[in-house]
């Protein structure tokens, strides 16, 4: 073997497993721009659940004695138990850099069982490891997200529940507009959160093939049984095509898709009650617990948490950006470039987690001012579209309704004259088909009633929506 002149190097990344066909250590700051380690280490408890998984696909193999499968699974278990109880602090105080979490456990487990551990990367690459790790973080970030979104929508029906008999204006380009309430406008969200939590869900579908196996492209030259290996770790199938496989970041893309979508929701939701906190509209009290002060007036309440919910939307819609952009022009098929989903993702799940996690807690304890929105639930000119409705069930055809009405309406805002105040004869003098009945329906109650179909807000339509959706979590908590 022709002896190799190696170059010393005060590089901090030591021994690289990659040091045959070197010279040189890395030059330090080429360790610090190179390595991941500072932010997957999340993924541990995945990159040893999948290393135990091939460790015994490799036994199974004969590439391993069973002693030396043994010693494998259980240096690995020791490390995932180490580093469960290391604080992310201890890291500085490491005498290396590791390029990545693979690298990580690999070097520790060499400390650990000695030569043997050099048997564990047999058959596997970083490619489809690190592709297998993301899939498991993925399936249970995912089940996490579900489960808090379902979360928030049973705080909301609970909350709707006792505000079936609320009343609010309803508002289109912010400006007054129908009755409707409380309860309706409490379960928008809900629906909202309907659709986010069931995109997640359908994402679940697409997380059921193991990229382990894939190699590093080309597949593994040892015939590992791929199945088998799949069914260990609860997927459905091994991966069709180890190109694909090991540059396939679609699940992570799909994740930060329907995330941007819940925080977009979760954002205008904040807004509705960012407003609605305001002195101008007085509609809702934030409990103090959940609100936050201003260091220099003193009378300040402010709404910060909805407004971090609206704030870190745009953070989620970057990350998704982020990768889509970091995608859009790799060739097939593993880039480095890949490590840069990471932060993205990481940041991501925490973000939305933990707004779903507030939105909760302000769904459960804000107080809502009913006497205020009643109040303004109970200005007149909301009921003006019910008065064209009126005039249309005795007959007339709605753009002529419509213009009856809005001479109406311009009348009581020019004579400062609110027209539900109005006698009969001077409904009449615009037009002869109002009669007695008009005042029934001119009245909060009476414009809520009749909007009785599905999806409207009549009492009856909100309580029969809230009956359909307890019924829906009973299926399930019977099913699950
Ligand atoms: N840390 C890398 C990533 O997150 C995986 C390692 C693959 N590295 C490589 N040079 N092939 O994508």
């Amino acid at each position: 073997m022709p002896e190799k002149k190696k170059k010393v190097n005060k590089s901090q990344w030591e021994s690289a497993a990659w040091e045959g066909r070197f010279t040189e250590a890395a030059d330090p700051d080429a360790a610090v721009f190179t390595t991941s380690f500072t932010f997957d280490r999340v993924l541990f408890p995945y990159d040893i659940e999948g290393s135990i998984i091939h460790t015994e696909g490799l036994a199974r193999a004969g590439l391993l004695t069973d002693k030396e499968k043994k010693t494998l699974i259980k240096g690995l278990k020791e490390i995932a138990a180490e580093m469960e109880k290391e604080r992310p602090a201890d890291l500085a105080k490491q005498p290396v850099i590791d390029e990545d979490i693979h690298m990580h456990i690999e070097r520790r487990l060499l400390e650990k069982v000695g030569e043997v551990g050099g048997k564990l990367h047999t058959g596997r690459s970083r490619n489809d490891q690190i592709a297998t790790d993301l899939k498991l973080f993925l399936r249970a970030e995912t089940g996490r997200t579900i489960e808090l979104i379902a979360t928030l929508q049973k705080s909301l029906v609970l909350r709707a529940e006792t505000e079936i008999e609320t009343f609010l204006p309803g508002y289109t380009h912010l400006q007054r507009a129908q009755p409707v309430s409380l309860a309706h406008h409490l379960l928008a969200y809900h629906e909202m959160l309907k659709r986010d939590k069931s995109r997640f869900e359908d994402s679940l579908k697409r997380l059921s093939e193991l990229p382990l196996g894939a190699g590093a492209l080309a597949g593994n030259s040892f015939g590992l049984d791929r199945k088998s290996n799949a069914k260990a770790l609860g997927f459905s199938a091994p991966t069709a095509n180890s190109l694909d496989t090991v540059c396939d970041r679609d699940a992570v893309t799909e994740y930060l898709a329907a995330a941007s979508m819940l925080m977009m929701h979760l954002s205008r939701w904040s807004e509705d009650w960012i407003l609605w906190a305001s002195s101008e509209f007085q509609y809702l009290d934030l409990p103090d617990r959940l609100s936050t002060g201003s260091s220099m007036m003193p009378q300040k309440k402010n709404p910060d948490l909805l407004e971090l919910i609206r704030g870190k939307t745009g953070r989620v819609y970057g990350s998704l950006i982020s990768i889509l952009t970091m995608m859009k022009g790799l060739p097939l098929s593993y880039n480095r470039d890949l490590q840069e989903d990471k932060e993205p993702l990481f940041d991501t799940v925490t973000t939305i987690q933990g707004a779903l996690r507030i939105m909760k807690r302000l769904t459960d304890e804000v107080t809502f001012q009913k006497d205020h929105m009643t109040e303004a639930a109970s200005d007149g000119l909301l009921l003006a579209t019910d008065l064209a409705d009126y005039l249309v069930t005795k007959g007339l055809p709605f753009r002529q309704a419509h213009k009856v009405v809005g001479q109406i309406v311009f009348q009581s805002i020019d004579k400062k004259d609110p027209f539900e105040t109005w006698p009969l004869d001077v409904f009449q003098s615009f037009s002869p088909l109002f009669e007695k009945d008009l005042f029934e329906r001119l009245s909060l109650k009476g414009a809520l009633s009749k909007k009785s179909g599905i999806g409207g807000t009549s009492l009856k339509s909100i309580r029969a929506e809230i009956k359909k959706i307890k019924k829906q979590w009973r299926e399930i908590k019977s099913k699950g």
